[in-house]
């Protein structure tokens, strides 16, 4: 089973296009997902993120909205709407976004959970103690209405309480859960925790798949399946089989899911290889490692060809664990390698992206906390000399430059610029976010797995 989340991971992280045969469900929403209502207000641009609309409740039900909608356009007609028209059209009709939410403490919270004992240097400490209190602005609880009235809402009920991203990021996100939940372990919210895991495999059990994001504009996508590894990191916390027991058909239910609406049959060197369950391990090094290049690389189903790019993914399965164990050390070192001649050390503020310049907030120079943890860890899991002390580089430098940002602003950044220490992520559709889920669990991962003596020492500098 691990090893079978392992290929899909990595697989996800890796394939370019996606299995357009078998199409997720969708949103029919016709004042959240498409539509007349949705475009008129969109294109009017009132708000200044495309998010701000699409998360507001509506007073009234959908067909009322839509008939008050098609009253005004009538009494319009010939004219079109100006946007002070939508505006009132809007303020009549919705309810400003958030209106979902009661106010909420996590119950589970503490102010001085055990992991802050093992960072040794004050400053960091400190940050660290900081860091477990922003839990405190991030909870999220729905409130009843929404169980009652859903189609009022874009957002998906769930019973549990959740931890969101931040900023415009007002509701749970698949794979960010997963650093979260990191987080809220090493903070002992156990209870929150697995509130959210249960909304998961809730939201598996009725919807077949886990969307992006907690809305239904989301349910479109999916996200890299971090669900079983979520549910891993809870049992290893407290042991409770019970739990698995319970849920392990559903875990079995969305890893069908990837398993038959989302693999692919690629064609290598004129062979069909299928991805079946019994096949992994020779399929992904067939196919993603690349002897000449020494990692593996994305493979780009329309083309039938690798992607010579760099990506922090490429190193990936060394996370997921989805390479022949008989061989770790030649992998490790071929990986090493390919790392040291893409240059990724030179970055003071961490491993970008990409080396693209698109302006698009997943390309260079953004450099993004998970990719940081992935790279961190697959290396230093392996536990070979070589590759411990390259991800306590990458860890050091990473969480140096957070702290340096978190020093100037007090805040913890969605994405930083890998280019400059102490530098903040951009570029995309939206402005950049603060909070932030999974910012915060990766960094308390990391100090916590090298909050010792030797951190401290290159930390500081002292
Ligand atoms: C998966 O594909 C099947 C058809 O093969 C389809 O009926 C089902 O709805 C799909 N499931 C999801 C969650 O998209
Ligand atoms: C929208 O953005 C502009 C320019 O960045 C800013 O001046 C304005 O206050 C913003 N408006 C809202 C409602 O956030
Ligand atoms: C909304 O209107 C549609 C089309 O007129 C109708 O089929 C549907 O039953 C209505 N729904 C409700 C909840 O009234």
């Amino acid at each position: 089973m691990v090893n079978m989340w392992c290929f899909i991971i990595a697989s996800v992280l890796s394939l370019v296009a996606a299995d357009r045969d078998n199409l997720p469900p969708t949103c029919d929403s016709l004042i959240y997902c498409h539509g007349p209502l949705l475009h008129t207000v969109q294109m009017a641009g009132l708000y200044n993120d495309s998010k701000t609309f699409v998360d507001m409740k509506i007073k009234f039900s959908p067909n009322i909205t839509l008939e008050h909608f098609r009253k005004m356009m009538e009494r319009l007609y010939p004219m079109e709407p100006t946007k002070a028209d939508i505006q009132e059209f809007v303020n009549q009709n919705f309810d400003p976004e958030g209106s979902e939410f009661e106010d909420w403490r996590p119950t589970d919270w503490k102010d001085n959970p055990a992991f802050l004992q093992r960072i040794k240097d004050p400053l960091l400490h400190q940050w660290a103690s900081d860091l477990n209190r922003l839990w405190l602005e991030l909870g999220r609880k729905m409130k009843e209405d929404v169980k009652k009235n859903q189609d009022l809402y874009s957002i998906i009920y769930v019973d549990n309480p959740v931890i969101v991203p931040g900023g415009r990021f007002r509701e749970f996100y698949y794979w960010d859960s997963y650093w979260i939940i990191q987080g809220l372990l090493l903070s002992e919210m156990r209870s929150t925790a697995r509130g959210m895991v249960s909304n998961f495999l809730d939201i598996v059990d009725r919807i077949g798949l886990i969307p992006n994001g907690g809305r239904i504009y989301y349910v479109m996508r999916s996200q890299p399946p971090l669900l079983i590894p979520m549910v891993q990191s809870i049992m290893e916390d407290s042991f409770d089989i019970d739990f698995l027991k319970q849920h392990i058909h559903i875990l079995d239910k969305e890893f069908d899911f990837w398993m038959k609406n989302h693999t692919v049959e690629v064609e290598h060197d004129g062979e069909n290889l299928v991805s079946a369950p019994t096949n992994f391990g020779p399929v992904r090094d067939l196919v993603l490692w690349h002897e000449d290049v020494g990692v593996w690389l994305d493979y780009s189903l329309e083309s039938k060809r690798r992607r010579d790019y760099f990506y922090p993914s490429n190193v990936a399965p060394l996370w997921t664990g989805s390479y022949d164990k008989a061989r770790t050390e030649y992998f490790v070192r071929r990986v090493i390698n390919y790392l040291d001649k893409v240059k990724v050390d030179i970055y003071e503020g961490g491993i970008p992206t990409t080396f693209e310049h698109s302006g698009e907030q997943w390309d260079y120079p953004n450099a993004w906390p998970p990719l940081q943890y992935i790279v961190v860890t697959g290396l230093a899991n392996t536990k070979l000399p070589e590759a411990t002390r390259l991800a306590y580089e990458m860890a050091t430098k990473w969480v140096r430059s957070n702290f340096e940002v978190w020093k100037q602003k007090t805040a913890m950044l969605e994405k930083y610029d890998a280019t400059i220490f102490g530098g903040y992520g951009g570029g995309g559709e939206y402005v950049l976010q603060t909070g932030f889920g999974w910012t915060n669990g990766v960094v308390m991962a990391l100090l916590n797995r090298y909050g010792g003596e030797r951190y401290t020492t290159l930390f500081t500098g002292t």
